[in-house]
């Protein structure tokens, strides 16, 4: 049983010397738990998170399912089926702490989150001192390339955050000299036998750790962890895969692809990522609520109004409709992303800050909503507009890979319930749109009117019913947070505005935010699962959206067509009125 296993932990002597990282996180006994003691993190706790010892527990999920099989670690040595070796398989072995290796696998390496994401995060981390001593990356992928081919298509997008910094080139060179590339196709057994070969030789006869990242689409996740497993898992140390969004497109597909993967895999070997809890501002949400006083007593029906998730991007879908007509903004980012921050932001306080107490909690909160209706929901698709500067922007339907009668929606709101004590009544108001008049990404907290104020009087014809506290956690860009209060203007009279309480992270704090790609790399090598959707996470968002998707495609709802770079569809505001609210963004 994988509980009992201990992680092997890293040299630390690549990492103590950088001066860059993030101060916030340390260690409690060892185990997998975050300290909230940030406020006297050294920078000589760079990465320390990375010798953190695995304190691994079998899995009761919600449901009751356990998710750890009773396999000794032998037993799962001789399957295959590894995560994390014994003491005594890795005495076996000869493996000491300073004597293992991680090796990273990026599986569709030749592809665009690769580019975009992945090497630049896993370069970030390389920078910041965060990977272990031994580390290696292969890119795979059917595209033929050499290491150098891979190499320099991996120096043109190293241009994160990162690249202004002092030594940057040099670290950039060391850092691609341990970026590899093997050709292959994802249902090759053969072709993985190769990689597996070549993996062993950079590991030297070192405890192996192995993590695979599926940068593939979903069609091929199956075939290409079939073949991961059963021929290149490592066989002294732990075989991790990242498996990357879409997760099926209803419950059905998604039983279904957790099934496969479970062939093969363990629950804890999977990391099924979703980024948008990799986000700064989003991992801080729990930081906020359950370790300042003033917040907590506020968190429930009895003050708060309505709460606002809102994503908006100011671009269309050019260049991916083939993937975006399939699935639509309401599997693309509210099932999952804004859906998963609902969870963290409404669920009862963990027993503590273990990854399974914190997901045990969301799932609660996620099997404790009401059936979405479809009259609170409401749909729309951006089409062509020419601005009075005379600049044309295309259509959704516009794009050669969606068909022109596509009813696809590019932009859902909707009104969500969670039927339980603390949350009885209380509008969860979502709203996700492409090709909108801006980019953001933000959680609004509308607090409930004083009631009897003594001031309306005084309000210089402000409704101050109207203008209640708001309290909004900017998750991108310009993260902050800032607390909406009414205030007396300065002067004789009596006069009242709203003002804001405001904490701009880049005014406080003098840090860049890491890509949310750095943080859950740096957790999946950890073993840390806490940012990861667990299986009965996944089956209960998917038991909320799938009746309402089948609704709306077996209706062939029309969405409400809205001008690209418009605020989207007026029916949001209709759906914001019937339930007394008024989106937080206008
Ligand atoms: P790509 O479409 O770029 O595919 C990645 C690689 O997979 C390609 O370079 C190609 O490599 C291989 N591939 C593509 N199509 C097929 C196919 N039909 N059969 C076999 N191999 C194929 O995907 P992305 O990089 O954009 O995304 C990767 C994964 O991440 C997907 O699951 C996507 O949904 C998810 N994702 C992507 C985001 C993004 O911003 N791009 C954001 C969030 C999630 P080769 O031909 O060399 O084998
Ligand atoms: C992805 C969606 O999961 O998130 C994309 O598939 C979306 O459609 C992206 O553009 C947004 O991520 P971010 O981090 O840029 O806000």
């Amino acid at each position: 049983m994988s509980s009992s296993l201990s992680r092997p932990s890293y040299s630390s002597s690549s990492r103590t010397s950088s001066p860059f990282f993030p101060n916030h996180s340390s260690l409690i006994n060892g185990g997998t738990r975050r300290s909230l003691s940030f406020l006297s993190a050294s920078p000589q706790e760079l990465c320390l998170r990375s010798k953190r010892k695995s304190v691994q527990s079998s899995v009761v999920l919600q449901d009751g399912a356990v998710v750890v099989t009773n396999s000794s670690p032998i037993e799962k040595l001789k399957d295959g089926l590894l995560s994390v070796p014994s003491q005594e398989v890795v005495a076996e072995l000869g493996g000491g702490e300073h004597e293992s290796t991680v090796s990273i696998t990026v599986v569709g390496a030749s592809g665009d989150l690769a580019k975009k994401k992945i090497f630049p995060a896993l370069f970030a981390l390389y920078y910041e001192g965060c990977l272990p001593e031994h580390f290696t990356i292969y890119g795979y992928a059917r595209s033929k390339m050499t290491d150098g081919e891979l190499r320099h298509m991996v120096s043109k997008t190293l241009t994160c955050r990162i690249d202004k910094r002092a030594n940057c080139g040099e670290k950039m060179e060391e850092f691609l000299k341990r970026c590899f590339y093997h050709t292959g196709q994802y249902d090759s057994q053969e072709h993985f036998v190769a990689l597996n070969k070549k993996l062993k030789e950079h590991e030297g006869g070192r405890l192996s750790n192995r993590l695979f990242y599926l940068s593939i689409p979903p069609n091929i996740f199956v075939d290409a962890v079939k073949c991961a497993s059963s021929s290149a898992s490592s066989l002294s140390g732990w075989t991790r895969v990242i498996v990357e969004k879409p997760f099926g497109r209803d419950s059905k597909t998604s039983a279904a692809l957790t099934n496969s993967l479970k062939h093969y895999l363990e629950e804890d070997q999977i990391f099924r990522i979703d980024h948008y809890l990799g986000k700064e501002l989003v991992e801080n949400l729990s930081v906020l609520r359950f370790s300042n006083l003033i917040f907590e007593p506020l968190w429930s029906r009895q003050y708060i109004q309505n709460v606002q998730f809102i994503f908006s991007e100011d671009f269309g879908t050019e260049g991916r409709g083939g993937y975006f007509d399939h699935y639509g903004i309401i599997r693309d980012i509210m099932q999952n992303h804004l859906l998963q921050i609902l969870a963290l932001f409404a669920m009862e306080t963990p027993v503590s800050l273990d990854a399974e107490d914190i997901r045990n909690e969301k799932v609660k909160v996620l099997r404790s909503m009401r059936p979405i209706q479809l009259e609170d929901v409401v749909i729309g698709q951006y089409k062509g507009t020419t601005t009075k500067g005379g600049v044309t922007y295309p259509s959704y339907t516009d794009d050669k890979t969606v068909p022109k009668d596509s009813l696809t929606p590019t932009f859902a709101a909707a009104a969500l319930f969670i039927d339980n004590a603390r949350w009885d009544g209380v509008p969860f108001l979502m709203k996700a749109g492409k090709a909108l008049h801006t980019r953001s990404a933000e959680i609004r907290v509308q607090f409930r009117h004083v009631p009897g104020n003594l001031y309306n009087r005084n309000s210089g014809g402000t409704n101050l019913d109207r203008t209640t506290n708001e309290l909004v956690i900017r998750v991108q860009p310009d993260e902050g947070i800032y607390l909406k209060i009414n205030n007396k203007v300065p002067g004789l009279g009596m006069r009242l505005d709203q003002s804001h309480l405001n904490l701009l992270y880049s005014a406080r704090y003098s840090k860049e935010i890491p890509d949310a790609y750095e943080r859950l790399l740096l957790d999946a090598i950890e073993g840390e699962r806490r940012l990861f959707i667990r299986s009965d996470e996944l089956d209960a968002a998917w038991a909320l959206f799938t009746p309402l998707l089948k609704e709306i495609e077996e209706k062939k709802m029309i969405p409400e067509l809205y001008p690209y770079g418009s605020r989207g569809p007026v029916g949001a505001h209709y759906l914001a009125a019937k339930h007394n609210v008024q989106w937080g963004d206008f």
